[in-house]
């Protein structure tokens, strides 16, 4: 049974969308089968893995709003293991044309439901809004990454996020565990960096992974070549450190599965 991971941060240019595809990538390496969905209607994911969003069949919006099986819109990628379920300027609807439909929260939960087992991690990119579209990511996910960059404001964000979070544990009985709080753009030449980064561990504690994510200029460039970093410069600290989350994560997993088994 896959796990359905929303990558969410209200907040945009944290870096959920370089996460999606970079960690998917990743997964995929690992010989995982990854499914990367694009929830964001700028589309970014799809365009960083070299996907033309212009003359798609099916994008995320004709499954959210058309009852198009999740299935019939996804699409391979030229990376091994890795499929996207892909996002044209269509979305940009959703959020309008969803609040006219029955079950408007569920739609992306129900439509997964059909290919979950066909996938060992499906990675949703949520867009910078707190939205319909964000909510039907939260509903369908198992749990959640969230990116948090290391600047001044980063804390001023995380109220509004837990929020959130407590909103749909409330509201729809949904678990939504935190899988991982990523500090995103980490550079520790500077103090600031250092600050937040021991703030936000102060605050989430063991939630906050191991893994940073350095400022890498590698991982800026390699969507203009849509191409996820580990094709595009596997050697560049960016590559390093997302294939070290991926391992931190399928980790986590193994460790928990074997907890519950034993207890
Ligand atoms: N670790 C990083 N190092 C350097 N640039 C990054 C890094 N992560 C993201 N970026 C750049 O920052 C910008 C915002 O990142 P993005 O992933 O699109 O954020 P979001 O999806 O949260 O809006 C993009 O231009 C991206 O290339
Ligand atoms: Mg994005």
């Amino acid at each position: 049974m896959g796990k359905i991971i929303a990558i969410t941060n209200q907040k945009g240019g944290v870096g959920k969308t370089t996460t999606a595809i970079n960690l998917a990538a990743s997964m995929a390496l690992n010989e995982l089968k990854v499914l990367l969905v694009d929830c964001d209607p700028q589309g970014n994911s799809t365009s960083g893995v070299g996907v033309a969003k212009d003359n798609l069949k099916y994008s995320c919006y004709d499954v959210l709003c058309q009852g198009i099986p999740a299935n019939d819109a996804i699409i391979p990628t030229n990376f091994e293991g890795l499929f996207l379920l892909p996002a044209d300027k269509n979305l940009v609807a959703a959020n309008i044309d969803l609040v006219d439909l029955e079950e408007r929260e569920f739609r992306l939960r129900d439509a997964l439901a059909a290919v979950k087992n066909d996938y060992q991690y499906i990675l949703i990119d949520c867009p910078p809004a707190l939205d319909l579209l964000n909510l039907n990511s939260l509903v369908a996910a198992d749990s959640i990454i969230v990116p948090i960059q290391c600047e001044f404001f980063a804390l001023e964000g995380v109220s509004q996020l837990i929020d959130t979070i407590q909103r749909i544990r409330e509201g729809f009985q949904h678990d939504l565990p935190i899988e991982g709080v990523l500090l995103t753009m980490y550079d520790d030449r500077t103090n600031l960096t250092r600050q937040v980064a021991n703030d936000l561990r102060d605050f989430f504690g063991k939630q906050v992974f191991e893994t940073v994510i350095p400022r890498s200029v590698r991982l800026a460039e390699a969507p203009s070549f849509g191409k996820p970093v580990i094709a595009y410069d596997v050697r560049s600290k960016g590559a390093e450190s997302y294939i070290k989350l991926a391992k931190e994560i399928i980790a986590n997993e193994q460790a928990a599965r074997s907890a519950s088994r034993i207890g």
